[in-house]
């Protein structure tokens, strides 16, 4: 059977070859435009006069638009309506779009895009925490808090406590394709619109509005983006629109695509977090209470913060059982790029705050990090020793699926946890500059969109009378390999070779009304539903081969390449012709919804996720104590893809988690400055990890067990969940700088050198 099999991805040779078509590569016809945003070179203030007469007197510029110009909605928000394509005279943030201009090339535009004169009316711009909160500038009127049980009076009965702040800075995506549309006319005022997005039925939806048209008038097409990571959720929004617009206004096809330091500096980012903690615990570091306060500045307009926030709430237990927990939020407004969805969307940083919790607990209590993690974790699943703890999550739903016990145990084993343990201890304390470190942590990531309605999808197959399938599915490819994978299930439905199944680009005019390929549940939702449409061909077929061949419908199977009917055997292209012949349909849609979901969002109970994914990680880092340099010498891991629809994909995509998780909290540094200006705006002052950086030893193994809901094929979802997995080496960092005296390392991120230094010195200090 095709599933389960570790195929490569369907593009692969494409890509190394250089054949793979993205937006920009798609050819234009004669005489399309080029567009380019004007932006904003002050956080906040208003517009007091914009002179754009040298713009449009740049040679090969056709026009310069502003939100005047608009014809209709001028709005490109995935939410709250609260961010308009073009400024409406007030300002937010330093990179907003204030006027767009049209140019017969993409290097016409960009310079014209410079000479605008513009005065503003400036305003101290909003950019602290500190700021946020004392101006009360916020999205929701206070903060969010879920509870259960009396925290406070848990921590004050404790026999012990620990407390501390920690500082999580956000991440940019650095998808190596930046954004990009292309829009083209069609007659009677239709839009074709290509867009590398992640989600083409909110670029449908946001275009129509923009044009004034109904959704049915919209066309949007995207075979694949070279990297979305959450960034291409909403991001792609107002380009799309501006080439809509423009295409309409100019009756020419219109292309935009940002150059590196435009992406940069005009599109959102990971969420930054401070997250405060409070926690009691008993002689061997069981919790009994814990508060958190998760503050998040959320940037100028609204987004995808709040399920963002949300999400980074419902992460604050992780692996851990939480007798008695208070978690508060604030999503605070700031004059900053509008911070966006980014892999695990808050998850990771919900769970880095309970991380350090359960690093601060052993390192009070000078116990083993690993056992503390274990002593906190669920009770297990399966019939397993002392089922101490409960199984309930702070938000109320039942963890039935809880495999971190066993998985914990296999993992520390194969690493050979306990005897490097004593190698690192002891090579500690023969070096006093190179300092070794190593950390454990697990990984517990719910699955599912937290807006229960998004928990859904739709598939078009057909069968040709060659044989031949054509597979068509809401998803979107950004390189995670979805497109393989349910290729690979639509085979296995019709017991053909993958190799049968032609993989075409996502069109809302195919599939409609799609959810973002996001939450990673493109394989569980696209999957489900594309299972159901072949299913549906495929009981034709049988009904009709049956009937033909005087055989009961039981007796016809399919299998490698063929169908048999009872005694009679035919090429799958044979039945295909043959029932083609007999007017059987061979065209189906597929439709699929999760099922058992029950959340309240406000209240913060019921049942947000399907299932859990589960993960764990050992890293093994060295640290330079004279110059903070650093380096991840090894890394471990054992990841529960459930039973993997593609092996060698999941391991793809858990190694390339663990990796941007890792760099996030290492590298990645992102610096405004005092007056709100994005200084790291290009991969010159950016540091994502480069191969080199890859750890020198990563030993990556699957866990071996079906999904216990029934997802397809028992699989279970892959895209976001490893990225925690990277949070093993901010503690590994940490407990290298741990050894270098008796204070705790309290260390923030992203832990450059110039933090651990830091860290290390106060640990010297034994602060
Ligand atoms: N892998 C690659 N190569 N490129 C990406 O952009 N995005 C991640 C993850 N893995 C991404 C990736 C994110 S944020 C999500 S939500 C999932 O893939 C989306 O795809 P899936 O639902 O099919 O897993
Ligand atoms: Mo992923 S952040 O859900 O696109």
């Amino acid at each position: 059977m095709s599933v389960t099999k570790p195929l490569p991805h369907d593009a692969a040779r494409l890509h190394v070859t250089g054949q793979a078509r993205y937006v920009d590569d798609i050819p234009t016809p004669s005489g399309t435009l080029h567009l380019a945003f004007g932006l904003s070179t002050i956080a906040r203030g208003r517009i007091a006069a914009m002179d754009l007469s040298s713009v449009r007197d740049t040679p090969g510029v056709v026009a310069a638009l502003t939100a005047t110009d608009l014809p209709f909605a001028n709005d490109v928000s995935p939410s709250a309506h609260d961010e308009p394509l073009l400024s409406d005279g007030t300002v937010h943030y330093v990179g907003q779009p204030l006027f767009v201009v049209v140019a017969d090339s993409h290097r016409a535009a960009r310079i014209a895009a410079r000479r605008a004169v513009i005065s503003y009316e400036e305003d101290q711009p909003i950019l602290t925490l500190e700021q946020a909160l004392a101006t009360d500038s916020r999205f929701e009127d206070g903060p969010r808090i879920y509870a259960r049980g009396d925290a406070a009076a848990a921590i004050a009965d404790a026999p012990h406590r620990v407390e501390g702040t920690l500082e999580l800075g956000g991440q940019e995506h650095f998808y190596l394709e930046s954004q990009a549309a292309l829009a083209l006319p069609q007659e009677g005022g239709d839009m074709l619109v290509h867009s590398s997005t992640q989600h083409p039925t909110e670029i449908q939806h946001k275009v129509a509005e923009a044009l004034g048209v109904p959704m049915h008038a919209v066309r949007v097409e995207i075979r694949r983006m070279g990297g979305g990571f959450g960034g291409k959720e909403s991001q792609g929004n107002a380009l799309a629109v501006a080439c809509a617009i423009a295409a309409r206004l100019t009756g020419k096809p219109c292309k935009m695509r940002y150059d590196r330091d435009d992406d940069m500096t005009i599109t959102g980012k990971r969420h930054a977090f401070r997250i405060t903690y409070r926690a009691g615990f008993d002689d061997i570091g069981k919790l009994s209470g814990i508060e958190f306060v998760q503050l998040t500045p959320c940037g100028w307009a609204q987004d995808l913060s709040l399920p963002v926030a949300d999400r980074a709430m419902l992460h604050a237990d992780n692996a851990y059982f939480l007798p008695a927990v208070r978690i508060e939020s604030h999503r605070l407004k700031t004059n900053s790029q509008s911070a966006t969805a980014f892999r695990g969307f808050g998850g990771p940083q919900g769970m880095v705050g309970i991380e350090r919790v359960m690093d601060h607990i052993a390192h009070s209590l000078g116990r083993d990090p690993a056992e503390v993690r274990q002593t906190n974790y669920y009770a297990p699943a399966a019939a397993h020793p002392a089922k101490t703890n409960g199984t309930t999550t702070p938000y109320g739903q039942q963890v039935d699926d809880f495999i971190l016990h066993e998985m914990t145990e296999t993992l520390l084993e194969r690493a050979d946890y306990a005897a490097r343990r004593a190698k690192v201890a002891a090579w500690n304390a023969a070096n006093p500059v190179l300092k070794k470190g190593l950390a454990f942590s697990p990984v517990k990531f719910g699955i599912s969109f937290t807006l229960t309605h998004l928990n859904q999808a739709g598939a078009l197959v057909h069968v040709y009378q060659d044989g031949s399938i054509h597979l068509n599915h809401g998803g979107t490819e950004m390189g995670q390999g979805l497109f393989q994978k349910v290729a690979q299930v639509a085979a296995s439905r019709f017991g053909v070779d993958a190799s049968v199944v032609k993989i075409t680009a996502t069109d809302t005019a195919k599939v409609p009304n799609t959810s973002a390929t996001a939450a990673s549940s493109g394989s569980d939702l696209n999957g489900m539903a594309t299972q159901a449409a072949c299913d549906t061909i495929r009981d034709r077929m049988a009904h009709f081969l049956a009937d033909y061949h005087q055989a009961p419908p039981e007796d016809v199977h399919f299998a490698d390449g063929h169908v048999t009917i009872g005694q009679t055997r035919l090429a799958f292209a044979e039945a295909a012709k043959l029932a083609y012949e007999n007017r059987i349909s061979l065209s189906a849609t597929g439709f699929y919804k999760t099922p058992k979901l029950a959340w309240d969002r406000i209240k913060g109970e019921g049942r947000p996720f399907f299932y859990f994914a589960y993960g764990a990680a050992l890293t093994e880092v060295v640290l330079d104590t004279l110059t903070g340099e650093n380096r991840i010498l090894r890394a471990d891991i054992l990841h529960d893809a459930g039973a993997s629809l593609n092996p060698a994909l999941d391991i793809g995509q858990i190694e390339g988690g663990y990796v941007q998780g890792a760099g996030w909290l290492t590298t990645e540094e992102l610096v405004w400055d005092a007056k709100g200006r994005l200084r790291t705006h290009a991969p010159s002052t950016y540091k994502i990890p480069a191969f080199s950086d890859q750890p020198d030893q990563f030993n990556v193994t699957l866990w071996d067990g079906p999904n216990r809901e029934e997802t397809v094929y028992r699989s279970k979802a892959v895209g976001e969940p490893p990225f925690m997995l990277g949070i093993s080496a901010l503690m590994a960092l940490s407990d290298a700088v741990a050894a270098c005296g008796s204070g705790y390392p309290a260390l923030d991120a992203p832990a450059t050198p110039e933090r651990l230094l830091a860290a290390v010195q106060r640990v010297r200090d034994g602060l």
